[in-house]
């Protein structure tokens, strides 16, 4: 039997092309969609594709109706933790693309989860390149003492710092607070030059337009540095493996997860 999949937010630039993806995979039934101005087509309508037929609702409450196994969260950190409690009170286990929850809304989500036995994976970036940046970098925080972040992006990006960066400084922060030889409120000029701290990591956020996303974790010692970096391109493909990963995987899990490392044998 295939694993029945809902997906909120499956018109969006990553929703789509994930949904494109569950579509193409055997394995894999996306049985409803949501998003509030395709509500009543079929995604297939919406997308431009005849062949993927799943329904589509305007709220997540409408679409979990259809039974899930799975429910995907794509839309937007306003309505994203609300999405994700209907679908644990409807038995769902939840993977979590979305990004800009806080660690307060985690919390929560977590403790609904373990009552009710069922797995969230939240991935604040599915690419496995960043993935992959987010682990190797916790892996040089177990043993270097110093480091800084560096957060890419186009220049119309609003938030600051992205999900991949938020993520990357609470991972490395578990391993130890970098040392800072001149204490921030030493710094002699403008004190904001010296970034934003962030889960103990000074974050400094480039919006440029010619970047996507990007992230690069900068670890320094006398006479050596070195630099781990992801950078991802304009389209939404290098997201859909991943995920996919996550849908398949999830059901595996109780309690909330961060990061896809969680499920990969790294
Ligand atoms: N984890 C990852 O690897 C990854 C990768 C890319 C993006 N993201 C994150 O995923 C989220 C979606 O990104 P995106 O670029 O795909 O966004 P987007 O293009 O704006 O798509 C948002 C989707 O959610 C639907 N939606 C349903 N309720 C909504 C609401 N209340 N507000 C806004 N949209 C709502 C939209 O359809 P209607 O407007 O018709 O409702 C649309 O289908 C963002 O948080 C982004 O940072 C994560």
């Amino acid at each position: 039997m295939p694993l029945k999949a809902c997906l909120a937010g499956a018109t969006g630039w990553a929703g789509s092309e994930l949904a494109r993806g569950i579509a193409a995979s055997a394995d894999l039934a996306l049985v409803a969609a949501v998003s509030r101005r395709h509500a009543g087509q079929s995604l297939g309508e919406a997308l431009g594709d005849a062949a993927i037929a799943t329904p589509v609702f305007a709220s997540a409450a409408e679409a979990l109706a259809t039974p899930c196994d799975v429910f995907v969260e794509y839309t937007h950190p306003d309505t994203a933790k609300a999405n994700v409690l209907a679908a644990l009170a409807h038995g769902a286990h939840v993977v979590v693309g979305t990004s800009g929850l806080t660690d307060e809304d985690y919390a929560q989500i977590d403790a609904v989860a373990r009552e009710r036995g069922r797995g969230v994976l939240a991935c604040s970036n599915f690419a496995l390149t960043a993935v992959l940046l987010i682990k190797f970098a916790e892996m040089a925080a177990k043993i270097l003492p110093q480091w800084e972040i560096i957060d890419y992006a186009d220049a119309g990006k609003p938030d600051a710092p992205s999900g991949t960066v938020r993520e990357l400084a609470m991972r490395m922060g578990r391993q130890h607070q970098p040392q800072l030889e001149v204490p921030l409120e030493q710094t002699r000029g403008m004190r904001e030059s010296r970034g934003a701290t962030l889960a103990g990591s000074q974050v400094h956020a480039v919006r440029l337009p010619g970047f996507v996303l990007g992230a690069e974790a900068i670890f320094g010692l006398p006479d050596q540095t070195l630099t781990i970096r992801h950078n991802a391109g304009s389209s939404a493909k290098p997201y859909v493996d991943g995920a996919l990963l996550a849908i398949r995987k999830v059901s595996g899990l109780i309690g909330l997860h961060r990061g896809l490392d969680a499920v990969l044998e790294l």
